[in-house]
């Protein structure tokens, strides 16, 4: 899986032909930056233009006679979008992604990302980016997004905005603060998933009509707003309905910003899906706003770090709950840090069991594996009484390059283990 991002924010320029252009400068390497994309063919790029629900297609040029194009053995391209009237100084969202041979289409999927590879004929994914202009100036974070699913009654009219997550991501070559594969797929998948009722009890189960969900390592926060997201539908589709959730992501310091950032943006949709559910549940959309409702998810950020959280020392918010279940994506690829880890886990699931006996914390753990000593994993987690079981395993395929995947497990434990 490939990503493209921008090395340093979209500008304005005003070419020798006296046209307006937005001069991007981008790249298109792995989640872990460590490798750049090398097509047989030469991969072509397209770009669009929103500003509020009015979208266009933008001509694409490498300089101006050239087509925008991909090839093996690039680092960068820079890119000139070409704009065919002024931009517009109210938020204007610019969209760069990947044209697939598969299909001619000029604008960007929006199918869940971990269906790509099955779907395009094994071609690899390539995520696309954004970008909001906001008084014609690049707003400092480049944006990936993950489409949530439409509503239930096959609402074709709602626009593909409302039934999606956007997320912050630095702009520039650091990879800190960036989404990673087994967040994404497993986020998408969940959300793809959310109201199939047998997926769903198997993996995210809600047996009471509340439910608290802990995200450790969250980065940009991936997978806990998407389980905020998709809480209320996941409910539903077992037969539940929640007056209460609440969802906490957690990492260290460095990533509490971009965190929180991301938890603002995410505020507008978590409550637009909300209310969806509500009227569904309660069969009168018109009327929703006179009958009682369940609360809002609480979608909140703590900094945890695991040297902390394996002596059991929690913040306030981590500590005022019985956590049912624990997230965790891309967390386990440094095999020094899965000693401190797993204690947290352990640690989280003990203290859960304390403020209530009913609860027995279970674990989501996403990784896309990278090398052998990963496996490490397994043995702390037997040896501090944790079983574990694959849900889920999601091919990535690769162009030259061996085929990866994303594997989902689900960790359980018996409550009162010390
Ligand atoms: C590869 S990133 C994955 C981020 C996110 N889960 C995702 O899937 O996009 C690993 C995350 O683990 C966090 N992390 C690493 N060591 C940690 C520690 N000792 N305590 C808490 N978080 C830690 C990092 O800050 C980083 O956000």
């Amino acid at each position: 899986m490939h990503y493209i991002r921008l090395l340093r924010p979209v500008s304005m320029e005003t070419t020798n032909r006296r046209e307006e252009v937005l001069s991007v400068l981008l790249t298109i390497t792995t989640d872990l930056g460590d490798s750049f994309f090398g097509p047989d063919e030469p991969l072509a790029l397209g770009a669009t233009l929103k500003t509020g629900s009015r979208a266009r297609v933008l001509a694409c040029q490498a300089d101006q006679t050239s087509p925008l194009q991909w090839r093996a053995g690039m680092r960068v391209l820079k890119a000139q979008l070409r704009l065919r009237e002024p931009l517009p100084r109210e938020k204007t969202t610019v969209c760069i992604f990947a044209r697939s041979s598969g299909d001619r289409s000029k604008t960007p999927s929006n199918r869940p990302y971990w269906r790509h590879g099955y779907e395009d004929g094994q071609t690899e994914l390539i995520v696309p980016v954004s970008v909001d202009m906001i008084d014609r100036v690049c707003a400092p974070v480049s944006l990936r997004t993950l489409p949530l699913p439409k509503r239930a009654d096959g609402d074709d009219a709602s626009n593909d905005d409302e039934h999606s997550l956007e997320l912050g991501e630095d702009i520039g070559e650091s990879i800190a603060r960036h989404i990673w594969d087994a967040g994404l797929v497993t986020a998408s998948f969940l959300s793809d998933s959310c109201r199939s009722a047998a997926v769903m009890a198997d993996i995210l189960p809600v047996r009471r009509d509340r439910i608290n969900v802990l995200e450790l390592g969250c980065g940009v926060g991936i997978l806990g707003t998407t389980v905020a997201g998709i809480i209320w539908e996941t409910a539903a589709a077992q037969g539940q309905s929640l007056v209460e959730a609440h969802v906490l992501l957690t990492d260290v310091d460095e990533a509490e910003e971009r965190a929180r950032a991301n938890i603002a943006r995410a505020e507008g949709a978590l409550e637009r899906r909300r209310t969806h559910v509500g009227a569904q549940e309660n069969g009168e959309e018109d009327e929703i706003e006179e009958k009682p409702r369940a609360q809002q998810v609480q979608l909140q950020y703590e900094n945890l770090d695991w040297d902390d959280g394996r002596q059991g020392a929690f913040g306030p918010l981590a500590a005022a709950r019985a956590w049912d279940v624990v997230v965790l994506s891309d967390c386990t690829y440094n095999v020094d840090s899965l000693p401190a880890l797993v204690g947290t886990l352990s640690a989280l699931h003990r203290h859960s069991h304390s403020l209530d006996a009913n609860t027995a914390t279970r674990v989501i753990l996403a990784t896309k594996p990278r090398h052998a000593s990963e496996e490490a994993l397994f043995g702390l987690l037997g040896e501090q009484g944790w079983s574990h079981r694959v849900v889920k395993r999601v091919p990535l395929p690769r162009v030259g390059a061996e085929d990866e995947g994303v594997e989902v497990y689900v960790l359980e434990r018996k409550g009162g283990q010390e």
